[in-house]
């Protein structure tokens, strides 16, 4: 079977990692990188860490508005799947990549899959949750990480192709941290001890763009009474100097690159607590037995607030600076995300679907 994979932003680079690996064993893949995200630090080092094919095609479309950036990847991933005539279409997450694929490949009638499917944070304001429904509502292949991900779909009447895989993101997880326990250098890099440090990331529209969410986040940070390390995404570094917020945040915080996957790993597994607003690393918090607090008011990923290892906590300050005091982890996990198999459940299902529309 002739697979073709869309990616273009980075939570899609880690998530395609195992299951490109998985997939190639068995059919072939074509890989078309959108260009979302193109700064190196963004992209080409997941492709290199995790040893990810070099992609067929890089459309290139870069950073521009929700309708520009989309239209552009609609336009050069019909051109692409017109000419290599897959047999099925997979696209992960929920950014404007996950939606134009999707969207390109359903108005051609072929195939879709998507992994990660019914994620609802139930807040449309977030471009995200958007890309969700609409990829979601389109897929013939619905493989979710969750158990509350297939409830989500039946609440919206979809019923077929849906499936509890597990999630990748732990195949990926399980897979590096190992290497990167063994590899990362970054603790001693920049001289941090063990459970010692508080680890944050910012990206989500609603915090960067609006200066109230932004600075009292960073007023939060500047409070803390531990060390706290901030590998920034251009978004954010991009409005912290907009806003003039920036070397505020620099004089209390360690501020640094986006890092590469296996020294996040590495940052991650010996913080003491972190802090974000980001999907993955929610989900990566509560893999690793972290303490998360999520600058949010909703998540998708509700079972790791449930379960006491993840507490919202929206962008107000005084709510930051009281769980970054007082939230600590609870006793026990679950198996929520699954065993850490889940590119072997997708690629046993793929096996044995029929694929004419
Ligand atoms: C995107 C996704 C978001 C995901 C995130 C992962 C959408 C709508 N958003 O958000 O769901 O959580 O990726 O990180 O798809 N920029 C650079 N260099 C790059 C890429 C971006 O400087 O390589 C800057 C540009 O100023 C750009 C801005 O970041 O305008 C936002 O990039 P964009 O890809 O539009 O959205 P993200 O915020 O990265
Ligand atoms: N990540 C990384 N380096 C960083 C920040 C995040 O490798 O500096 C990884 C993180 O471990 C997780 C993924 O990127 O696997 C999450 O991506 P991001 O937060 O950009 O997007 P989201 O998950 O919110 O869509």
């Amino acid at each position: 079977m002739k697979i073709l994979s869309i990616i273009g932003a980075r939570p899609q680079f880690i998530k395609c990692a195992p299951l490109s690996r998985s997939i190639r064993r068995e059919h072939k893949e074509i890989l078309v990188h959108t260009g979302q995200h193109y700064d190196p630090e963004l992209s080409e080092i997941f492709f290199k860490e995790l040893d990810i094919s070099e992609p067929d095609y890089n459309l290139g479309v870069g950073s521009s508005s929700h309708g520009e950036q989309t239209g552009k990847m609609l336009v050069e991933i019909e051109k692409i799947l017109i000419n290599e005539k897959p047999d099925l279409v997979l696209v992960y997450g929920d950014t404007n990549s996950t939606v134009a694929g999707a969207l390109a490949a359903s108005k051609l009638h072929i195939k879709v899959a998507h992994v990660e499917a019914g994620l609802r944070s139930f807040d449309r304001t977030m471009p995200e949750e958007i890309n969700r429904v609409l990829t979601d509502h389109i897929s013939d292949l619905l493989f979710c990480p969750t158990e509350t991900a297939v409830l989500n779909l039946k609440n919206e009447g979809v019923t077929t192709g849906v499936y509890n895989v597990g999630d990748v993101m732990l195949d990926a997880l399980k897979y590096n941290i190992k290497i990167a326990e063994d590899k990362a250098m970054v603790l001693e890099y920049l001289g941090l001890s063990s459970k010692e440090y508080l680890v944050v990331t910012v990206h989500r529209a609603s915090n960067t763009d609006s200066f109230k969410n932004l600075s009292s986040i960073v007023n939060a940070f500047c409070e803390a009474d531990i060390p706290v390390v901030f590998p920034v995404h251009p978004r954010t570094e991009k409005y912290l100097k907009k806003y003039g917020l920036w070397e505020k945040l620099c004089e209390k915080v360690t501020v640094i690159s986006p890092l590469g996957y296996l020294d996040m790993l590495k940052i991650m597994s010996h913080a003491r607590k972190i802090l974000t607003d980001s999907g993955g690393v929610q989900k990566e918090a509560y893999m690793l037995g972290i303490p998360c607090i999520t600058m949010r008011e909703n998540t998708e990923w509700v079972e790791t607030v449930e379960d006491g290892w993840n507490v919202l906590v929206g962008a107000d300050c005084e709510k930051i600076e009281d769980a970054i005091l007082n939230f600590e982890g609870a006793e026990l996990k679950s198996n929520i995300f699954g065993t850490g198999n889940s590119c072997e459940i997708i690629c046993e299902i793929l096996k044995n679907i029929s694929y004419s529309r």
